[in-house]
């Protein structure tokens, strides 16, 4: 397990200071090169162009399929156990920029199972986050066409027999070593859920390359998958991934996160509200006095509104390239500069709360990205389930 003495990296806990590099040699993953960044979508996405996403597992596969206009698919979820921040709509946002480009598949798995197991919140709490997440997902605009979203417990169904299927395939001491020791009996069976969103699919439309776009945080759940994938005992390859960093919690450094207290931004903030946190919480490289700042200079590897902006809320390469320039030589000073990255945040919220607005009725919007009756039983059928109910249907006693 990646807990080190000075950091700790695992789906349930996310603490330290992080060696992104070092975290790579621990996990087994591959750093991203500049080779494979060429051989994304044009333009290029600003979070691969600049090393965000840093690393992978065979992500070569997904680009050539992508690149010759072959079945290739998208996996990213949500477990929904608080409101959204920014950093959790990131890969969202970059699986439907990919869709635009490619035309890729995209599956949108929520576990609403993981978070009851994980955190101390009633059910009807998850489930009133997982409604709330949704329409935050929704707002982001994936074709219905070729996008499928599927809550674990909505869609037990499928998720189920698929979970089992590969619980089977894992034992409790790989859980224990890749984990920690679980909590509860719950969250040793959920990588294998996990197992199942990352796997589906491929269940649904036969092998082909699929593509983890997640922070690193996530990258035990694609590992302990890729294991059970490697026995080929079903028809499918193994998930690549692509790995990025923290976009950092506003009081710098490490993650920006919904439990623990620190501030973050939520989808929900409007303007004033962003520019208030970032104003008084967000962590600054500059210097203590505008005199020593224009001698000095500061430092954007540590300012936090820099960080957002070069992240991901400022396209232009350009751009951030002269922002870095200006706050190093003092000539931008730390208070300009938080205001010019509350602008773009704030510009980035308006149009998704906007797009959120104008969505229908939760069940209404989702109906069209939910698995379609014949692709439930596909998958179902690819893990050994009979195309047949197991018992009819009956409805003689329903009181
Ligand atoms: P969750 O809900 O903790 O986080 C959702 C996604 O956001 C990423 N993330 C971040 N990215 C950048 N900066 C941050 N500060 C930050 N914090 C979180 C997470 O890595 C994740 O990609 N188990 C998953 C949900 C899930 C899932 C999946 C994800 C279920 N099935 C299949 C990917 C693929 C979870 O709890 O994510």
């Amino acid at each position: 397990m990646p807990a080190t003495d000075d950091f700790t990296v695992t789906p349930y806990a996310v603490e330290g200071n992080i060696d992104y590099d070092r975290l790579l040699d621990e996990f087994g993953a591959d750093p991203l090169t500049a080779d494979q960044k060429a051989q994304f979508p044009r333009p290029v996405h600003q979070l691969v162009r600049r090393g965000v996403f840093y690393a992978e597992r065979d992500v070569d596969a997904f680009l050539d399929a992508a690149n010759e206009g072959k079945t290739h698919s998208i996996v990213t979820g949500r477990g929904p156990s608080g409101p959204m921040h920014i950093g959790h709509i990131i890969p969202f946002y970059f699986a439907k920029y990919l869709q635009d480009q490619t035309g890729c598949l995209v599956y949108i798995p929520l576990s609403d199972d993981e978070k009851y197991l994980l955190k101390d919140k009633p059910l009807a709490e998850i489930h009133e986050y997982t409604r709330e997440n949704l329409l935050d997902i929704l707002a982001v605009g994936f074709d219905p066409e070729r996008t499928r979203i599927v809550v674990d417990t909505a869609d037990a169904d499928v998720v189920y027999p698929l979970a089992v299927a590969f619980a089977k395939e894992v034992t409790q001491s790989t859980v224990n070593a890749t984990y920690g020791d679980p909590e509860n009996i719950g969250l040793s069976f959920y990588p294998a859920v996990q197992a199942a969103h990352l796997l589906l699919p491929q269940l649904v439309e036969g092998r082909h390359p699929t593509l983890v776009p997640i922070a690193v945080d996530q990258d035990p759940h694609v590992r302990v998958c890729r294991d059970i994938a490697a026995k080929q005992r079903y028809d499918v390859s193994k998930p690549g991934a692509l790995l990025s960093k923290f976009l950092p919690a506003l009081e710098g450094p490490g993650k920006m996160s919904s439990s623990g207290g620190s501030a973050n931004i939520r989808l929900s903030d409007d303007r004033e509200t962003v520019f208030e946190k970032i104003r008084t919480h967000a962590y600054s490289g500059g210097q203590r006095s505008v005199e020593s700042h224009r001698e000095h200079g500061g430092d954007p590897e540590v300012d936090v509104p820099y960080q957002f902006l070069y992240y991901f809320f400022e396209e232009s390469d350009e751009r951030v390239e002269r922002l870095a320039r200006e706050y190093r030589d003092g000539s931008l000073l730390s208070g300009e500069l938080k205001e010019i990255a509350a602008t773009r945040i704030a510009d980035f919220l308006d149009a998704h709360q906007s797009r959120r607005e104008e969505l229908g009725p939760v069940a209404d919007e989702f109906e069209q990205y939910r698995l379609r009756k014949s692709e439930r039983q596909t998958a179902r059928q690819q893990v050994g389930y009979a195309n047949t109910r197991l018992f009819e249907e009956r409805t003689t006693h329903d009181n």
